[in-house]
């Protein structure tokens, strides 16, 4: 079976990503590292361009610390191809989305590519927590449709969640697993419920950290510090969620609450109101914390509706 799942693998030589983001980036390079020629389509040469900078940088910090093996990065970005044009998918046997965490925009996608890409290709979803059945039923085919949920930053994190919906066919299933075994990277199966199984878990744990900040059991540095020195974690909840986005939190939490109905689910106001304001974590400069300077400080969040530390300092 192990050696059925590598031989197909070995076979998977054209691979599709939609969006060089965040996400996209990462599945691009990884997926070029692992020997598998890519396209990447982005919708302006901008996008693409940061996109390919993004992974010029990873490679480069990965072959500083020897972790790419004998290939050099050069070898491994001429396996990138970057286009505008949709139609440069058509001879690839597996392409995943990586677009923004919005239902709508992906099954726009899926609409206009179905005429596009080959007959036999499997799709996939990098959704963090939407059902994956309401895109593999926009395509017409359902039975060659999966969710392959990355990690970030994917060049680091090893898990690969793979979800098979109600209409997932055995053979794609085994395309999809092959295709993470030939990246090395962990898979494990999961059911097509909201959030999978680490976002069900992990996101309520961080929208508990919110609440015991607004209810005042601790400062935000204190929290995070807790959970790095007292359990371990690699990142406290208010700096994972600033890694993440809040914006990209928010939608999975409106999605697991759609489907669960449970106030855990839901985000906490503070987390709306930094949606609202733009502070959207890392990404946008300022989130739970303010990243102009050269270390994070913790931001100003106006809770309780005082007024800044600056202006009491004052009087
Ligand atoms: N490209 C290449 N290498 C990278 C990298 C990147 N983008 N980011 C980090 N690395 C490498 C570094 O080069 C470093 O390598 P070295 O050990 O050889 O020096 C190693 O990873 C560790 O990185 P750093 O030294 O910069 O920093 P840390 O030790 O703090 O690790 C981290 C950074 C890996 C992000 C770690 O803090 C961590 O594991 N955090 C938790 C991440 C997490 O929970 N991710 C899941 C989020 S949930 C999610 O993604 C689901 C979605 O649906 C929302």
């Amino acid at each position: 079976m192990e050696q059925a799942t590598a031989m197909l693998g070995a076979n998977i030589v054209s691979v599709g990503v939609i969006g060089c983001g965040t996400v996209g980036h990462a599945i691009t390079q990884i997926t070029a590292q692992a020997g598998i020629g890519v396209t990447v389509v982005e919708i302006s040469e901008g996008a693409l361009a940061a996109g390919r900078a993004r992974i010029s940088r990873s490679l480069a910090r990965l072959a500083s610390a020897e972790k790419l093996g004998d290939q050099t990065p050069e070898e491994i970005e001429a396996r990138i191809h970057g286009t505008l044009d949709y139609g440069d998918l058509a001879d690839c046997r597996l392409v995943v989305e990586a677009v923004y965490e919005d239902l709508d925009t992906k099954l726009r996608l899926w609409r206009a590519l179905d005429g596009v890409l080959a007959a036999e290709a499997v799709c996939a979803t990098n959704t963090s927590s939407l059902a994956v059945i309401d895109q593999a039923v926009a395509t017409g085919r359902p039975e060659r449709f999966v969710g392959l949920h990355f990690f970030n930053p994917p060049q680091v994190m090893l898990l690969v969640e793979v979800i098979r919906t109600v209409s997932t066919s055995p053979a794609a299933l085994e395309l999809a697993l092959a295709y993470v075994a030939r990246l090395g990277k962990e898979p494990v199966p999961a059911a097509d419920r909201a959030g999978f199984i680490v976002n069900r878990l992990l996101v309520p744990y961080a929208m508990d950290a919110v609440r015991i900040l607004e209810a005042g059991h601790g400062s935000m540095p204190g929290i995070d510090t807790a959970m790095r020195a007292g359990a371990g974690y690699p990142m406290g909840p208010f700096a994972l969620l600033d890694f993440i986005g809040l914006d990209i939190v928010l939608a999975i939490c409106e999605t697991m609450f759609a489907e669960y109905r449970e106030q855990r689910f839901s985000a906490p106001p503070t987390i709306r109101r930094l949606v609202a304001a733009g502070f959207l974590g890392r990404k946008s400069g300022r989130g739970f914390y303010d990243y102009s300077g050269g270390e994070p400080a913790p931001a100003d969040l106006a809770l309780g509706g005082s007024p800044p530390a600056a202006a009491q300092a004052a009087g």
